[in-house]
């Protein structure tokens, strides 16, 4: 990333030919807000199973669902072992039926498996935990290592004294420090063991599992590094876990949050409606330990009664699925000694989490058409709001429409807003929320398509592009400065898998090797905005367009605006001048400004490494007027803070 930083005094205006924009702040009269950024997560893209859940083993269980049949993916035989899918009489569990065994047949030494991980995996000198179950008599030691899937050096391995039984499941378990760091992530796991030792031929396997270090140190945890980059963008709120993944292809196939919960061999797993099996070893429970170690608030979607496919539950059979939610609800926040909260309590939770926020289903407008949309107002939303409210009346119910479409939300439920946008469009939105009295969140927003182009006829744009981004910034100015009202703001969809994705455009993207995690265009401008939370919104008054802007105080009690600078006069800069309301003459305020590439299509691409955001940060001096003047070029975002740090205490930080 490239960063600036010089204390640059009373900065001023270059020359201009562009008349300057005044901006005057009011010191009173704005509106309360606790607005907060966050992300919607949910299992798209590979950004749980192959994402954020750090298992480096793909199919570790041969789990499967009726579009995806089990199968060897990602497993070989090494040595010439047999590997074939077993159902057992005795499987590993009901919800692991499926086994792999490994027959000897006429090999000889030691013989195994591979696996070839998520596209690869990262092999670094640090501890490797997990295990393995096998069933069968083997006498002997099985040999677990991380190797070099183009020449087989192996970086790492370890012995494990086999205790298996001849009738019975044993797990195994692995600590494995690799000697060395792989010089790639084209690496894999592999067992071995002597098959002189295996008594009647051949041994099965499941639930083979490995896991690095995770974020805070979590078991069933989060890879590292795409975790602190989600961190490192200051999110409050969290929504999860969906999106269509909630809702699920059929009634059969919605997101159960209990087939999600207690030990990963109870775990059948979960065909997800983004083309592929989920493990479901992000369950619940880890989505809300992610919240919990993060410190954001969480919004949970419950199932709402519709479909993807279109069934809609109909009005006599809702009540099941009314309790279902009142039952989730019970489990995340319920004392210790109610019945879901003490399952919770089981699993190491005794203390409620906090839940302010439950949304019922996702997008009801969409999948059902106009029946499920009218079935959604009619009955669906209106049953679960006034069950939620009763049972809890501090909760804040949403629903997934948004009033900007016409739709009259009863009270007290709150509206959400999907805007996938053109950049242009966010302008054209800008006024959207200005007089819309009843609160929503915008519980997924990206720039998705490029300006002029076929939209949603067409693919999506291939990154997240710097116009692009600049033009969802406007989209989050025009969210914030109705911040009484807009509660939050999520990115959406947040992580890409780039070996295996369907939506391009993602905050984060990543791959095995964590040097291909990469930040995009989007990442700074989120970043930016949301280090400085507002607690009040000011009144403004100046010119708009091309320069868009809010103005706040802080939670540090600082004086705050933020803009953006979209497309200009002949492309030239912008002088701006802001002045709050009783700032006096001298007062320091730092401007961090971010400006783009040449190619507003340019972005930050993973496997060059270049980021094409400058972030500058200079620190000015109101004049005498009590105005901060500085230039905003095209396609520019900024933010102004009365509240920073002084140069000597960044550099001490940065030390
Ligand atoms: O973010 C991707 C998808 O877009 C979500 O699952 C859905 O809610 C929306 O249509």
């Amino acid at each position: 990333m490239a960063i600036l930083r010089s204390v640059l005094l009373a900065v001023g205006w270059a020359v201009s030919s562009v008349s300057a924009i005044d901006i005057s702040i009011k010191a009173t009269g704005g509106n309360a807000t606790s607005h907060q950024y966050g992300f919607l997560h949910e299992d798209i893209n590979h950004s749980g199973d192959g994402g954020i859940y750090a298992e480096l083993i793909r199919n570790r269980a041969f789990q499967y669902g009726e579009r995806f049949p089990v199968s060897l993916a990602a497993w070989s035989p090494v040595n010439g072992a047999k590997l074939k899918l077993n159902r057992l009489d005795e499987p590993l569990s009901e919800e692991l039926p499926v086994s792999m065994n490994v027959e000897t047949g006429n090999a000889d030494g030691r013989i195994g498996f591979s696996n070839t991980g998520y596209w690869g995996i990262d092999v670094k000198k640090h501890k490797y935990t997990g295990s393995f179950w096998v069933k069968g008599a083997y006498e002997g030691n099985f040999t677990a290592s991380l190797q070099s899937a183009l020449n087989g050096d192996v970086f790492g391995s370890v012995d494990i004294e086999s205790t298996s039984l001849g009738d019975d499941w044993v797990e195994h378990e692995i600590e494995l420090i690799p000697d060395t760091d792989a010089p790639n992530s084209n690496n894999t796991f592999t067992l071995t063991f002597d098959s002189a030792g295996v008594k009647d031929g051949s041994l099965d396997f499941n639930l083979i599992s490995l896991f690095p270090p995770t974020y805070r140190g979590r078991k069933n945890g989060l890879r590292v590094d795409i975790a602190e980059a989600l961190e490192e963008l200051h999110p409050t709120f969290f929504r999860f876990p969906g999106g269509n993944m909630l809702e699920g292809d059929s009634i059969d196939t919605w997101w159960d949050w209990k087939a999600s919960l207690g030990p990963l061999r109870n775990r059948r797993g979960f065909q997800n409606t983004w083309g592929y099996q989920m493990t479901n070893g992000l369950g619940l429970m880890e989505y809300l330990l992610w919240a919990e170690d993060m410190g954001m608030e969480l919004i949970v979607g419950v199932y709402g009664g519709l479909s993807l496919d279109g069934y809609i539950v109909p009005e006599d059979e809702l009540q099941p699925w009314v309790d279902d939610a009142l039952n989730q609800i019970e489990f995340i926040r319920g004392p210790a000694n109610s019945t879901w909260g003490a399952k919770r309590a089981e699993l190491g939770h005794p203390e409620p989490f906090e839940l302010n926020y439950v949304e019922i289903g996702n997008e009801d407008w969409l999948a059902g058409g106009a029946a499920g949309w009218e079935s959604y107002k009619k009955y669906r939303f209106p049953t679960f709001l006034k069950a939620i409210n009763e049972a809890y009346p501090d909760i804040t119910v949403i629903s997934s429409g948004a009033t900007t479409d016409g739709y009259r939300i009863p009270e007290p439920g709150i509206g959400d807003y999907h805007p996938y946008r053109k950049p242009d469009e966010f302008l054209s939105e800008f006024n959207l929320f200005d007089n819309e009295p009843i609160p929503h969140v915008i519980g997924e927003v990206s720039s998705t398509h490029p300006n002029g182009g076929i939209g949603w006829d067409g693919p999506l744009a291939p990154w997240p592009w710097w116009i692009g981004s600049v033009g969802g910034a406007v989209g989050l100015i025009s969210y914030e400065r109705n911040a009484d009202r807009i509660y939050g703001t999520f990115y959406a969809p947040i992580l890409r898998n780039l070996n295996s994705y369907q939506w391009a455009i993602t905050m984060i993207q990543h791959a095995a090797d964590p040097a291909l995690t990469t930040r995009s265009t989007d990442w700074y401008i989120w970043e930016l905005f949301a280090a400085h939370p507002l607690k009040e919104t000011l009144p403004v008054t100046g010119d708009l367009n091309p320069l868009f802007y809010v103005a706040g105080k802080s939670t540090k009690d600082s004086l705050v605006w933020k803009g953006a600078c979209y497309n200009t006069t002949d492309h030239e800069s912008v002088p701006v001048s802001v002045s709050f309301e009783g700032v006096e003459t001298g007062t320091r305020a730092q401007l961090t400004l971010l400006t783009g590439p040449e190619d507003p299509y340019a972005y930050n691409d993973p496997w060059s490494g270049v980021n094409v955001v400058e972030t500058t940060n200079n620190v000015l001096e109101a004049n005498e007027e009590g105005a901060f003047e500085f230039e905003m070029p095209e396609l520019s975002v900024a933010v102004l803070d009365t509240h920073f740090e002084e140069e000597s205490e960044l550099e001490e930080s940065s030390k």
